[in-house]
């Protein structure tokens, strides 16, 4: 394998180096080139653009492989639970028993909110979309923690076992309250004796003098939902927590922007979308086929369908659709109009050419969408889910930042396109 490229560029010859990564990845270093011949990469959409190296996650979108610290997804799903992996993606190993009860521990503890957190998120109008509250109280857990969120990221990294389980702990909390104060409905306090889903589904549904105990279907289908996506590397979300965290932000800062970002259509809200579509479809009497049409024509998106980085299958896609059936015939759902029509669209688009052409399959959101409604979670809790699960990720990719000495602010650069220089006119 060559150890640098060449480019050739206005008579001037240049030697690039070439990064390969562990799994045989290829880079070509371009760092040295705008200070060698003035000139930049235009990439926009960062389709072929490194930012970073990172030890966390690896993917091939190609051959439709995810791996967290080396350890296949399909294993993980198989033979570990969200906590175990949360540990594995923030600290680099699968905890060992001990590991695993001070983590837990530790979470149990940070799981409640102060009573001034409870009166902030109180506050929010009930019109307030449940991620709008999550993004606002993540950043707010600076203000309540200020110790652990000092902006200096020495001293932050000397605290980091104690933000990295408030981030965890507390997320879920805030995300259950967000979804009861929109509604009105009184807060419901943790469990130190329920597992991780299980809190969140009680803090959830639990009404006064009466308690929401999951069944173990429905407990272990949510923490299979968070640990598929307990990190996905440098998705839309996970660079901006990058970016942020690259101008020196604290933890709770950083997460609270990937919390924004995450709610886009295009990247977590998408599994709402997927529902909304679903609905939208049903309600105008389709079966699904005149809307694959209009996805043809460009007039509709296919939502939960395509991938910026697959382009074979979704491993978590597959893992959570095997999951699916045995979810459903637990919960006693049998007949559902929006399931007909999902699997409407799933059969047509995967024998449908113009769908084939352009690698199009359906990715996790497709299917974590369905399971969600039949979990009866809200739908604008769906992308708050999402949010949950990823919270290990965004919090591991932060520390790689902080922790990384030679680590740069992200600042990259443009091709302006405006206006050339011209003068103000003496009358404005
Ligand atoms: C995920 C997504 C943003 C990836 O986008 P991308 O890699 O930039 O792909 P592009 O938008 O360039 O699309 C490539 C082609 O496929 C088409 N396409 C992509 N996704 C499509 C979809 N969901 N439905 C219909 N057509 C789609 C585009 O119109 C384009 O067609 P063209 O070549 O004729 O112009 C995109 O597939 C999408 O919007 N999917 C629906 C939202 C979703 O499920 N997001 C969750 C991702 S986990």
């Amino acid at each position: 394998m060559p150890k640098t490229a060449s480019l050739k560029i206005d008579d001037q010859e240049l030697e690039l180096p070439i990064i390969v990564g562990s799994e045989g990845e290829k880079a070509v270093d371009v760092r040295k080139l705008r200070a060698s011949t003035g000139y930049i990469t235009f990439d926009e959409g960062f389709g072929n653009t490194g930012s970073c190296q990172s030890e966390i996650t690896f993917i091939n979108g190609e051959e439709g492989i995810l791996r967290y610290r080396g350890y296949p997804i399909e294993q993980l799903a198989d033979k570990s639970n969200f906590i175990d992996v949360a540990y594995l993606v923030i600290y680099g190993e699968l905890p060992t028993a001990d590991q695993r009860s001070a983590f837990s521990a530790r979470l149990s503890a940070e799981s409640d909110l102060t009573e001034d957190m409870v009166r902030f998120i109180s506050g929010f109008p009930k019109s307030t979309h449940p991620m709008s509250v999550l993004a606002a109280s993540m950043n707010g857990l600076g203000a309540y923690y200020p110790h652990l969120a000092t902006n200096n990221h020495k001293h932050d990294l000397g605290h980091f076992d104690d933000a990295a389980a408030i981030a965890m702990a507390k997320v879920r909390t805030i995300a259950a309250h967000s979804y009861r104060v929109t509604r009105g409905l009184p807060l419901n306090s943790p469990r130190a004796e329920y597992g991780y889903a299980e809190t969140f589904l009680h803090l959830m549904f639990s009404e006064p003098g009466q308690d929401y105990v999951p069944t173990p279907e429905v407990a272990s289908a949510i923490n299979l939902f968070l640990l598929l996506h307990a990190e996905h590397e440098q998705n839309c979300s996970t660079s901006t927590v990058r970016m942020v965290a690259s101008a020196g932000a604290n933890l709770f800062a950083s997460a609270s922007a990937g919390v924004s970002a995450l709610w886009g259509p295009l990247h977590g809200g998408a599994n709402q979308a997927v529902l909304e579509m679903l609905t939208a479809i049903h309600e105008a009497g389709d079966d699904g086929s005149k809307f694959i049409e209009a996805a043809k024509n460009g007039e509709a998106r296919l939502m939960g369908f395509g991938h910026r980085v697959y382009k074979n299958h979704d491993p978590r896609a597959k893992i959570i659709k095997g999951s699916f059936d045995k979810a459903l015939e637990s919960l006693g759902i049998i007949d559902d109009p929006l399931l007909d029509i999902a699997r409407n669209l799933e059969a047509a688009a995967l024998s449908d050419d113009y769908f084939i052409s352009r690698k199009l399959y359906p990715n996790v959101d497709f299917y974590s969408g369905l399971i969600m409604n039949a979990l009866k979670i809200p739908v604008d809790m769906f992308t708050v889910m999402f949010a949950i699960g990823r919270m290990p990720g965004w919090v591991a990719q932060w520390h790689e930042v902080a922790a990384n000495p030679k680590s740069k602010i992200n600042r990259p650069r443009q091709i302006y396109v405006g206006p050339t220089p011209r003068d103000v006119p003496d009358s404005v």
